[in-house]
């Protein structure tokens, strides 16, 4: 399973990449407000720091003006980075054009908010490359999200679908384990998940007493 990071500041993104374990990012305007890094700052380092899918949401929407919005994305881009592009496009009628639009263009997008498994058929038969179900939302809204993602793997596997699924919104590392369990194509974690993950206090305790008999060892 390939993990995204689910952040747009540059500092964390940054060090979290140095862990080697990072395959893409994804970013949304609630995550930029959070990160005070400007929308121009992130898109010009960005693309430097992860050699991997980066989603960046275009905030129109009409699909004419998603397209612009995306096409201008493309373009403020080197070339060279340009094939990691995701444009973000939430999960609407207007969406699914744009989508369509995006797609025969070369343009990967990456559809949000989506909330059902209609939606993500729906955006898959558009031409998205990645659709994303937002679990801890449907979760907080009293509806067990990682049933969203076993009924959209099941679709998609059913039919061959090569749209890849995105598990988003995720609040703990449960979250992680049971979209790998399940087999979900990427998981998008912020970065606070990703160090739980990587956390656990028998690890700690056992390097502090490795240390510690180090001491003792003769030398
Ligand atoms: O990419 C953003 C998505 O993961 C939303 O997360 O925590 O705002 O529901 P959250």
């Amino acid at each position: 399973m390939k993990l995204f990071l689910d952040t747009a500041d540059l500092n964390e993104i940054r060090e979290l990449a140095s862990w080697g374990v990072i395959d893409g990012v994804t970013t949304n305007p609630t995550l930029l407000a959070k990160s005070g890094f400007s929308f121009q700052e992130v898109l010009a380092q960005i693309f430097t720091i992860v050699d991997g899918p980066i989603s960046l949401e275009v905030i129109s929407e009409k699909a004419d003006d998603m397209v612009n919005e995306a096409q201008g994305i493309v373009k403020k881009t080197p070339e060279k980075y340009r094939k990691n592009i995701a444009i973000k496009i939430p999960m609407t009628p207007e969406g699914l054009k744009a989508v369509r639009i995006l797609t025969r263009e070369g343009i990967h997008t990456n559809v949000t908010l989506v909330f059902s498994a209609n939606q993500a058929l729906l955006a898959a038969k558009a031409g998205a490359t990645y659709v994303s179900p937002f679990i801890g939302r449907l979760d907080d809204n009293g509806q067990d999200g990682m049933v969203l993602i076993e009924e959209i793997m099941d679709i998609f596997n059913n039919y061959d679908i090569e749209t890849e699924v995105i598990v988003a919104s995720i609040r703990h590392p449960i979250h992680v384990i049971d979209a790998a369990r399940i087999g979900a194509d990427i998981a998008t974690v912020p970065p606070e998940i990703l160090r739980k993950m990587a956390k656990h206090p028998l690890t700690d305790n056992g390097i502090k007493s490795f240390l510690k008999d180090w001491e003792k060892v003769k030398k």
